[in-house]
Parts: structure tokens; sequence; C-alpha cells
């Protein structure tokens, strides 16, 4: 991995103004441009693009659970420029730039206790993001709020994308809805407005907060927060100085650009963890599909997967055929008291008579290959907070850098929601605490992502999804086709994505109405599509052996210096092409819905007069997601940015393709 470096250029200039009419601050490129005022003693903002609105008067503001803001007005306008680029550890590209025009609005009570707050508005060329800041203040201390009342009134019913705020883990489908149809729903939402923009409400920085959700008023596309609860019904206990997460809003001309946006990014802290040479991206396979598959059980006994003897074949293939780690899950005491909470008695150092921990790793490290550590909490937080430090030393005394966790109930410790303060604090904890250790975080069940990877590289996926799994066992059948066309412009804005594709057995032996509604070149293609810096070949191994469509999972990379979007449609189609950090090659990924398509591909991106070696993986003769997934064709063929080709897609089906420099 390179040497980080986080700062490559830095200007930064200040310049202050009072007078109320200047409370607007535009774009660097000039195009968005961001207002604020004050009105009945409130305070609004407003945002256009190219002079053409894109959020009407939107109020801004608190209800506190004591000693509400009564009238206040706006005391002072501070605006300043920034402009940095700086490295990713890891990513879907090396650099990023941080340039945006900043306002700060200072907003004070007009009487009694002249308490007072900032809104910062930062203002990229491809969205906004502002935030509120209470700053140390004699008569404002310790409060709590009990509503957020920011809004987000858009002009028009434009059509959305969204999950519904409650659905456990964020595990479901997105639908499309005009914006005034919808009920509550989690963030990012994501927008497609009659002129052609492009947009994604969301937030970054969610630290000690609750997430945010939103709420159209009264059936119009006038959006307003709904924060995640506590079970006591106060949303967030905060003290000054203190600061809310950023709101976010991206406003981008195209899906390419929306998908990447790096505003949320700018909007975390830059990177605390000086070292990071022990942070590495890799590809693992696991002693997991088999339980989903109830071939193994998590528990102990006669069907018990995480056995040393079959944990040491997974560690030889994964040998074989390259993959960084071996996910064990179920090789802890506490599986046979059925996750339930009060019940829970997981714990995170005590092994299974059938598993050695110490001889696995030993026979791992000799194969050059690293046992994933899994914790499954099952929303126990307590039960594992109290066992963390222990549990993350074991793993890095035995060489374990990846832990998976989980959190596998509804309610946190029985009673508090994952997306709530509560829950915010918890996770936060366990990146922070992994990296004491030299741990790397993919984080299952988590609070949706806000770009706190930026800060704590080590936090490198998360689920927070309906993944792959619910295609083992969901009752309505498993996820549609169109799932995965448009989870990169939903859930994937917020961050990496444990989607966990790569099935190559479509048969469903414990529920058969249930299955993997691709062909087997989708689940290719998926792993270019869905961006993931620790990457899961989920199968059991038995089902890769001797299958020659394997040879794309064990190429592609997992870390990037470059992407781009040659085309895309949400919930019709996407095309994704990758540049590999570690070489000048190029990889891409293509998958459709249920519709056959044929897919026009040119090469732009590709270095001038170089000519490639290219592997083309695509769907075969007749095949079909439900009646046929398995035919595919490999075809080699040498490619410049020229090429243009044509390939056809089957329903439910995509195109993966690598494209070898010669000088590689
Ligand atoms: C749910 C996770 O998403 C899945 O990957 C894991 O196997 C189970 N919980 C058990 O921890
Ligand atoms: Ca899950």
């Amino acid at each position: 991995m390179k040497p980080y470096i986080y700062i490559m250029t830095l200007t930064l200039f200040f310049f202050s103004c009072t007078s109320m009419e200047e409370a607007k601050v535009t774009s660097p490129d000039k195009k968005i441009t961001v207002q604020a005022g004050e009105e009945n003693g409130r305070i609004y903002y407003s945002i256009s693009k190219n002079n053409t609105p894109v959020l009407d008067k939107s109020f801004l503001g608190f209800t506190f659970k004591t000693n509400n803001f009564e009238n206040v007005h706006i005391s002072k306008v501070i605006h300043s420029s920034f402009s940095e680029t700086w490295e990713q550890v890891w990513g879907e590209e090396i650099t990023v730039d941080n340039t945006y025009n900043q306002m700060i609005v200072s907003v004070e009570e007009s009487e009694g206790l002249k308490r007072k707050f900032d809104i910062v508005f930062r203002v990229f060329d491809d969205g906004i993001g502002f935030r509120y800041e209470f700053p140390a203040q004699e008569n404002m201390k310790e409060f709590t709020i009990i509503d957020e009342n920011t809004e987000f009134n858009f002009t028009e019913a434009h059509k959305s994308w969204s999950i519904p705020y409650g659905a456990n883990y964020y595990e479901a489908l997105y639908e499309p809805k005009p914006l005034n149809r919808i009920d509550t729903v989690s963030t990012p939402l994501t927008i497609e407005t009659e002129n052609g923009l492009f947009l994604a409400v969301h937030e970054a920085n969610l630290t000690d907060y609750a997430s945010m959700n939103l709420t159209p008023q009264n059936g119009t596309s006038k959006l307003k927060v709904y924060l995640t609860p506590w079970s006591t019904g106060e949303k967030v206990f905060m003290k000054t100085p203190g600061v809310t997460p950023w709101r976010t809003i991206i406003i981008a001309g195209s899906l390419g650009d929306l998908l990447l946006s790096r505003l949320m990014l700018n909007l975390n802290e830059s990177n605390r963890i000086n070292d990071t040479s022990w942070i590495k991206t890799g590809r693992y396979i696991g002693i997991w599909w088999g339980m989903h598959m109830e071939k193994y059980t998590w528990t102990t006994g006669p069907k018990h997967g995480a056995i040393t003897a079959n944990v040491k074949r997974y560690i030889d293939f994964a040998a074989k055929h390259g993959f960084s780690g071996v996910l064990v899950e179920g090789w802890n005491t506490g599986w046979e008291n059925n996750w339930t909470v009060e019940g829970d008695k997981f714990s995170f150092t005590t092994a299974y008579p059938d598993f050695d921990l110490e001889e696995v790793t030993r026979y791992a490290a000799s194969k050059g290959v690293s046992l994933i550590g899994h914790h499954e909490t099952g929303g126990a937080t307590l039960n594992y907070e109290s066992q963390m430090d222990s549990a993350f030393a074991l793993y890095n005394k035995y060489g374990v850098s990846v832990v998976k966790t989980g959190y596998v109930s509804p309610l946190l410790d029985g009673k508090e929601r994952n997306s709530s303060q509560y829950g915010v604090r918890h996770y936060r904890k366990v990146i922070e605490t992994a990296a004491k250790y030299k741990i790397m975080i993919d984080n299952h069940e988590p609070v949706m992502p806000t770009g706190l990877q930026r800060t704590y590289p080590n936090l490198m996926t998360q689920e927070g999804v309906r993944g792959q799994e619910w295609d083992a066992w969901s009752t309505d059948g498993g996820n549609p086709p169109e799932h995965t066309t448009i989870i990169p412009f939903t859930r994937g804005l917020a961050g990496p994505m444990d989607f966990t594709p790569g099935t190559f057995l479509f048969e469903n032996p414990v529920f058969p109405d249930t299955r993997v509604w691709t062909t087997l070149a989708k689940q290719l293609a998926l792993s270019v599509v869905i961006y993931s810096p620790q990457k899961t070949a989920y199968e059991m191994i038995e089902n890769y052996e001797n299958n020659p469509a394997f040879e794309f999972i064990t190429s592609c990379p997992t870390n990037w210096s470059e992407t781009v979007v040659p085309d895309a449609k949400i919930g019709e189609y996407v095309t994704i092409a990758r540049k590999d950090r570690e070489s000048r090659n190029w990889f891409i990924g293509s998958i459709t819905n249920a519709e056959a398509r044929t897919l026009n591909l040119g090469f732009a991106f590709l270095e001038n007069g170089v000519k490639y070696k290219a592997k083309i993986f695509r769907d075969g003769k007749d095949a079909h997601y439900k009646t046929n997934p398995y035919p595919i064709e490999i075809e080699e063929m040498e490619i410049t940015s020229e090429t243009n080709l044509t390939i056809p897609q089957a329903p439910g089906g995509g195109t993966a393709i690598m494209l070898i420099h010669p000088n590689t």
C-alpha cells in the first residue's frame, strides 16, 4: 500500500461580512447557490443550480425538551474558501478533491437567554453540506433534542428511491415513488428531477447523534428530518460545545457523477490512524454460505461447520487460489442460546472444543492466509463491550486482522434501535477499539454508513443492505433482478457494501422457491459493480472447483485507482469500469434487471494506443436468471481505446470483462 498523504495542496482564506443581504454562498464553479435568511424569528435556506431552484425556502432549527429557542435572528455571516486534495488509504480512486466555499451563519436568540448557534454551509461543485454548531456558552451547557426541524423543501414531487424507516438493519428493497408519496424513509434518499438532475440526501460524520430519516409534510414534497429516537422518546442528548452531523445533498448532472461524488467523505474528518500499513484490502472465502444453506450449523454438533479440519480445507483452497482470508462463523461458544439477548452468552474468547484457534491460525499463517474473525453479538452490545478489548487482543495475538461483527436483533440490548444515538455510540466505540488492536472491521447490521472510513480507514465495509443472504432464506423468494441495479445509487452512496455476491450453484435445497435470481455471468459482474474493499466470495468451495468462470473472481482486485461509469439507469442497468491500484489493468462489470439487453460499450477510458488482452465473461446461449442461469461464454480478444463492443445480456444477466495491460 502506498504511503498515505492526506493533504497535498491546501489553500484557505477568510473574509467576513455582516450585511444580511449577503447571506449567500455559491459553489467554486458558481453553478450552485445557497441562500440563508430569517423570517418571523426563524432561519431558512434555499438552494438553486444554474438559477433553477433545487430546494425552495426550507426552515431550520430544533425543538428542545426544555427551554426552546424562541425568536432567533442572524447576528453575523462569515465567508471563507478551502481547497485540498487528499489520498484515500483504499477506495474506488486514489485522489479526492475537497474544494468548497463556506458560509457560517451565526444565529442568536433575540430575547431572554441570548443563546446562540452557527449554521455552517459548505458548497462544493457536486452539492452542499451543512451542520449546526453549538459553541460553549454560559446559558447553554447540556440540552436534549426532541426534534430536529430541518426541512428539505423540494420544488416538485420528483421520482425517488428509498427504503422505509424502521426496516430492520436497512435490509429492504428500494422502492421508486414520487417524493410526496413516501412514508418516513431512511437516507440516502435518491432523487431524479424532471430537468435531469440526480440528487441524494444523506448525512456525513454521524458521531454522537441519532441517524437522520425524512418525512414528507402533509403529502407534499417538503421533507422534514425525523431523528431515530431512544426508547424513551428523546432523540439526542448534547452538550456545548457540540456539532450535529452534516446534512448532505449531492447535486449531480448524471448518475455517474452521483456515484462518483465524494462530498460525504470530504465532510468527514481526516485520517486519525498514523500507521496504516496494516490496513489492507482483500478477498476472502468462508465457512458461511454452508450455514445459510443448512449444510452446516453455527453451533457445535454433528453438522458443525467451524471444525478445525474443515477450516483447514478452506485454508488450503484459499492458498491455492490467492484468497487473503477465510471467514469462520460459529467458532465461539454461545450459538446454542439461539441469539436471544436475555440468554445471550456469546463468548468472544472461548472457542468450541472442536475448533482449535491456535492451530488454525498457525496453519493459515504457514500458507500465507489469514483467518477472518467473527463476532456475532445478537444485538447484546453491553455483553460485547465488556469483552471487546480481550476479544480484539486475542485475535491480534493470533494474527487475525479482519473481524466481521454482527447484530442480529431488531433492538440493541433488547431496547434501543441501532440507528439511535445509543447505537451510533456503540458502533463508533467498536471502530475505535478495533483500531487500537490493528483490526479492520466488516460491520453487519450496522447503522447506516456516513463516511467514517475517512477518519478510521480500518472500517472497511458494512452490510446495511438487503444482501445476497436473502437469496438463501427469504420467504418472499429472494432479491429481484433489479435490486442490484438500484443499490449502487442508493445505499451504495453511503459507502462500501458487503453484499456477498459469488454464487455458482443456483439450486436451493432448503427453500426451493427462494434463489439467487441472476445468471452466472451477472454474479461475476457484481464483484466490480458493488464496491467493497474486503470482498467475500461466499459460495461453498466445492462449487467453485474446476469452473472456468472462477478465474474472474480470483483475478478481480479489491482496491482501485480510478472508477468510471460508462452507462446507467436506476432500476434497469449499470456498467462500471475500474482500474486496479496495483497494475494498469481494468475490470468492467455490467448488469441488467429482468430485461434482456444489448450492452454497447466503448473503451475511451483506456490508455490510447495500448492493446489490452481482454477476457470477456458473457451470458451464454439461452441464459436466463429464472430458468437457465448457468450458460456462460468466455471469449478472448484484443481491445484498444477505439474498440466498440456489442454484447447481448440475458434477462437477469450481465457481463464481466478483464483487460490486461501489456506491461503489467
Ligand atoms: C447476519 C449476517 O448478515 C450474516 O452474514 C451472518 O452469517 C449471520 N448474521 C450470523 O452472524
Ligand atoms: Ca444481515
